[in-house]
């Protein structure tokens, strides 16, 4: 959600910071503006409207800095509007701020300053801070380099809520500092110059090396170091984590949209996802985890915690673990188990995935989950994001950076490692027949190859697209496996097509919405779960009868009477289908988005990562 980026070094600042801007753009924002460091003083230039419109500011292409601060905005406090838009100016414009996150109590603070006669500008809750930082500058009576900091300092210790800040004063005109709290930022490390970003791939062109801050740590930039204090001021030393993403990765590399690029991608970002974790003839492994079996065996819950698309993948996680370990398993989505006040003490195990790593209520659950005592397990696509430095354990998938406001990519990941997750659990606790894992393992390594096969039905699925890109009304159906699959399969159409979709238990049909089943309406079926085939037919009969259009995925052999069409995917064992059968429904819900012609990367009102509650 919304961005920040920084830039300090001997480069003029504004083209890396707009360029950096134009990378995190998919995000999702509604404003954008940069602050930097000039002769005579400090210069903003902020609209509301897309980052390229930046360029028609008058003189922003006068600016020199080689110092500034860029953000896009998602307005939480105030509408889309230049004054609301950030970099924000205390009264003195002594210093410029940026801002991703809420800040609770502004009201309180605002209040306050106003009191001590300072003026508002902005609806935001952003404004209090630099003018915060400038109440407690000038009651600073020392004149030393730290009095920036500790002013910061000051300011973070009065806001509640979440924030990444890059602060520019410009009494410290070779400097920039930083702070976070809840809401992502990573520092790049460059020679002779350092990069600010809220993710990896918007800076990764310029850097592979990176440091994360954790919550409440304060980093000050010079062109050739990077100093880092903790919350009470003391110096720490931070390590550099290098990142192995390729830069290209990145980019559409001749793909008309990142989503396309990126369910085309699926067959590699399984690939290395599944890497080294099931070597030949040996135990299943993870570099990060050595549970014991005494340990697993005190587990007798597991909870996976997530949110969106993250949270589907987490249905399918829990039919395998539970299939496998025999460990009841309940999969929650982040935003209720939060405020439940869930079951767990110290024999509960918490899953927790996120693709960004940086998903506000995930992190929130997590945190919950820890301070009642049960070990918390991150899965996450990030390396160094906030989730991983929190999570007791980590284990990741291998995607790759995933751009595209609808996750594709990452979905299939989770669910792929979810499965080998399952395994590793299993053999550990000998709960399945070897010859039962062993089959599993192979149609793991088999997988790759078959989500290379399942995207030859692109052109099929691009016809189809073209006969329902106008319908009101979609239903998804499936049982087992196949219905968390549905749920995904819907999720994907809303965000891209904004066409209203339900996904239902096939089972749940006739307690209800088949009352909505009419002539010509859609209706999808996936249909791979060898048990449950059968079920699954006699409901499609049902809504065939009453003049539903139907098309179905499938791994089995179906009579074709009356359904419209069929798309054939490969088959494999039951908890791993989806990860070939969500395939073609991805790419419905693309090629319908691009027949109304929509943003396909950026839907409205939809942002990448939900850094905010
Ligand atoms: C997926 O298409 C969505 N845009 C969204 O549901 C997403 O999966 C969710 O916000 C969770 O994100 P995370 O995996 O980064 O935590
Ligand atoms: N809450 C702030 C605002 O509305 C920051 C929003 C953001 O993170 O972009 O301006």
């Amino acid at each position: 959600m919304c961005g920040i980026i920084g830039y300090i070094g001997a480069q003029k600042a504004t083209p890396i910071l707009i360029n950096g801007l134009l990378r995190l753009e998919y995000r999702g924002y509604d404003s954008a503006g940069i602050s930097t460091m000039e002769k005579n003083g400090l210069s903003v230039m902020k609209d509301k409207g897309r980052v390229k419109n930046l360029y028609d500011l008058d003189g922003i292409n006068d600016l020199e800095g080689t110092i500034g601060i860029a953000h896009t905005r998602w307005a939480t406090h105030g509408k889309p509007s230049k004054e609301n838009s950030h970099p924000h100016l205390d009264n003195s414009k002594t210093f410029a701020v940026v801002h991703n996150g809420i800040i609770e109590n502004y009201n309180d603070l605002r209040a306050f300053l106003i009191e001590n006669g300072y003026t508002f500008y902005s609806q935001t809750d952003t404004e209090v801070i630099p003018n915060l930082i400038h109440y407690y500058y000038s009651k600073d009576a020392e004149k030393d380099e730290f009095k920036l900091l500790r002013a910061v300092q000051k300011t973070c210790k009065d806001l509640k809520g979440s924030f990444a800040l890059q602060v520019l004063s410009k009494d410290l005109p070779d400097n920039m500092l930083v702070v976070r709290k809840d809401s992502p930022l990573v520092i790049g490390k460059g020679n002779g110059e350092n990069y600010i970003s809220s993710d990896i791939p918007a800076i990764l062109s310029f850097t592979k090396d990176f440091y994360f801050l954790n919550d409440y740590e304060f980093a000050i930039l010079s062109r050739d170091k990077i100093d880092f204090y903790d919350i009470d001021l003391n110096k720490i030393t931070k390590k550099i984590k290098s990142i192995d993403w390729n830069a290209s990765a990145a980019d559409k590399n001749g793909y008309e949209d990142y989503m396309l690029k990126e369910i085309f991608e699926q067959p590699n970002a399984i690939r290395e996802t599944i890497g080294s974790h099931l070597p030949e003839n040996e135990r299943c492994t993870f570099e990060n985890l050595n549970f014991s079996k005494a340990f697993l065996q005190s587990i007798n819950k597991i909870y996976i915690v997530a949110c969106g698309t993250a949270m589907h993948a987490g249905l399918t996680g829990k039919i395998a673990i539970e299939q496998l370990c025999n460990i009841p398993v309940s999969v929650d989505i982040a935003s209720e188990f939060r405020y439940r006040n869930p079951i767990i003490d110290k024999n509960t195990l918490c899953i927790y995935i996120s693709q960004s790593g940086e998903t506000a209520d995930t992190i929130a659950a997590l945190k919950l989950s820890k301070s009642k005592g049960a070990t918390t397990l991150a899965i996450s696509n990030v390396i160094g994001s906030s989730i991983t430095r929190e999570a007791d354990y980590c284990i990741y998938t291998h995607a790759g950076p995933e751009i595209a406001v609808a996750s594709t990519k990452a979905y299939t990941s989770q669910v792929m490692l979810l499965n080998i997750l399952a395994i590793y659990f299993a053999e550990i606790l000998e709960s399945t027949p070897y010859s039962e894992i062993v089959k599993i393992k192979n149609e793991i390594l088999s997988l790759p190859a078959k989500a290379e096969t399942t995207l030859k039905c692109c052109n099929e699925i691009k016809n189809f697209a073209k006969n329902m890109y106008q319908e009101k009304d979609v239903f998804f159906l499936g049982r087992g496996v196949d219905y968390n699959t549905s749920l995904e399969a819907s999720l994907k159409l809303k965000e891209i097509s904004y066409i209203h979709s339900e996904a239902y238990a096939a089972g749940e049909l006739k307690h209800g919405p088949i009352a909505l089943i009419e002539n010509g309406i859609t209706v999808v079926s996936i249909l791979t779960d060898e048990l449950l085939v059968e079920k699954t037919i006699s409901n499609i009969q049902e809504v065939i009868t009453r003049g539903a259009n139907t098309l179905v995925i499938t791994n089995k052999t179906l009579p074709s009477n009356n359904i419209d069409k069929i798309v054939p995917i490969p088959d494999t064992h039951t908890s791993l289908s989806s990860i070939l059968s969500i395939i073609p429904l991805q790419l419905l819900a693309y090629y319908i988005s691009k027949e109304k012609g929509l943003d396909v990367d950026k839907p409205r009102n939809l942002a990448k990562s939900v850094t905010v509650e």
